[in-house]
């Protein structure tokens, strides 16, 4: 969608996944859909440096409502116990430490949480709500609709944005309800009307279910990646880093292929509690520096062999970020061998290799030399390839 935001993938916070529909905020306080979560998310996002490393959005997922629209005026209304000071105060403190707040609504009878959802007669009306509210970005889920009312409620809810004078970034869960490939999915269409959407199942906090959705990304991506670029975004879900499932390896893995992905950066985790090693690893600027290159085009499965997939992402200055991640369960880390010529990378005379998460240069390389590296069992390599920008007269030997 051609309305300025998100010329690189967004990166930010979702409550979805770590908090899912938790409303008891009396037996709860601290975990419950509440204003009081999203501001001490939005807190932890300034004070740890989240926002430093690029996550600006807090975003709003299902649950946040009444159970009924306002009799009067037919508007969403936020829970009253839980959001006593409604959206608009919420969004005001999010701005005011230089973040953005993302709201969350679904196209149908209800959300899939059972709160009221948003027919298509009152699209128009709750675009104008979020936009007096201050929103900055919308997720329209797709729980209770039909492939007919999809067809025409997502292009409904882009032009209602539109209209609000608001410059409001547009989540589309389209794809997923409807399987995510073509003819049912068109990626043109969504491209012109949506910054992102969902392709697929939701994200669940286990390894299988980080697998589940790179071997979907590997299978379709000659459909997928066409659709991805500067506004416009494929999105497989949320980063689960930091929660209770991933080993380090496993983390490592997913933010390497997310970042090859191009994929949107929204963590669902708690920044209250997470650790260490995973908010280290979250803020590491070589992955996130390889997502939010500013080309914008979507990597590839350049080739897999047993259980090991190698990836592949073309970055602006002639760059290239490579993932090979080890999908085995073989208890030794696999050994390697590769050439960038084998990648197909073999403009420049030179490429000097980076380890990202070591960030540790492994060496200066021409296209068709070996090298050989092992990679443990559930985890990735990723590397990044620079052509050598010499302007002295070189000799190498
Ligand atoms: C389905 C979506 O795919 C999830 O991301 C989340 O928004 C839930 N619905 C909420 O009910």
């Amino acid at each position: 969608l051609d309305n300025g935001v998100m010329r690189v993938p967004p990166m930010g916070w979702l409550a979805w996944e770590r908090f899912r529909c938790e409303t008891d905020c009396v037996r709860n306080p601290h975990t419950c859909i509440s204003e009081r979560l999203f501001m001490e998310m939005a807190d932890r996002l300034v004070k740890d440096g989240w926002s430093h490393a690029g996550y600006k959005y807090v975003n709003i997922d299902d649950c946040w409502t009444e159970k009924k629209r306002n009799a009067t005026t037919g508007r969403l209304v936020p829970d009253l116990k839980r959001f006593p000071n409604g959206i608009k105060p919420l969004a005001d403190y999010i701005h005011s430490l230089g973040l953005k707040l993302g709201i969350y609504a679904d196209l149908g009878n209800f959300t899939c949480g059972g709160y009221p959802g948003t027919t298509l007669d009152q699209i128009q009306l709750d675009a104008q709500t979020f936009a007096e509210w201050g929103v900055d970005m919308v997720k329209l889920d797709g729980c209770y609709s039909t492939p007919e009312e999809r067809a025409i409620g997502y292009p409904k809810m882009s032009k209602a944005l539109n209209k609000t004078g608001r410059v409001i970034a547009y989540s589309c869960s389209w794809p997923a309800y409807d399987g995510g490939l073509p003819p049912k999915v068109n990626y043109t269409l969504l491209g012109e009307i949506c910054n992102l959407w969902r392709n697929y199942g939701d994200i669940q906090d286990s390894w299988d279910s980080v697998l589940n959705i790179v071997n979907w990304w590997g299978k379709y991506q000659d459909i997928l990646i066409p659709a991805a670029g500067p506004g416009h975004w494929n999105d497989p879900d949320m980063l689960i880093v930091g929660d209770f499932s991933l080993s380090e390896g496993e983390s490592r893995a997913q933010l390497a292929m997310w970042a090859i992905l191009a994929a949107p950066l929204f963590m669902s985790n708690d920044l209250r509690r997470i650790g260490r090693t995973a908010r280290a690893l979250l803020q590491h600027p070589g992955p996130i520096n390889i997502n939010q290159d500013p080309l914008g085009i979507q990597g590839r499965l350049f080739f897999s062999t047993a259980s090991l997939d190698v990836w592949k992402r073309q970055l602006k200055g002639g760059r290239y970020a490579i993932a090979v991640l080890n999908k085995g369960t073989g208890g030794t880390p696999k050994k390697v061998e590769l050439s960038l010529s084998s990648l197909n990378i073999t403009t420049a005379q030179f490429y000097v290799i980076t380890d990202v998460y070591e960030d540790k240069p492994l060496g200066l390389y021409k296209p068709n030399a070996s090298f050989h590296f092992s990679v443990n069992p559930s985890d990735v390599l990723l590397l990044l390839v620079e052509p050598l920008s010499c302007k002295c007269k070189c000799k190498f030997v």
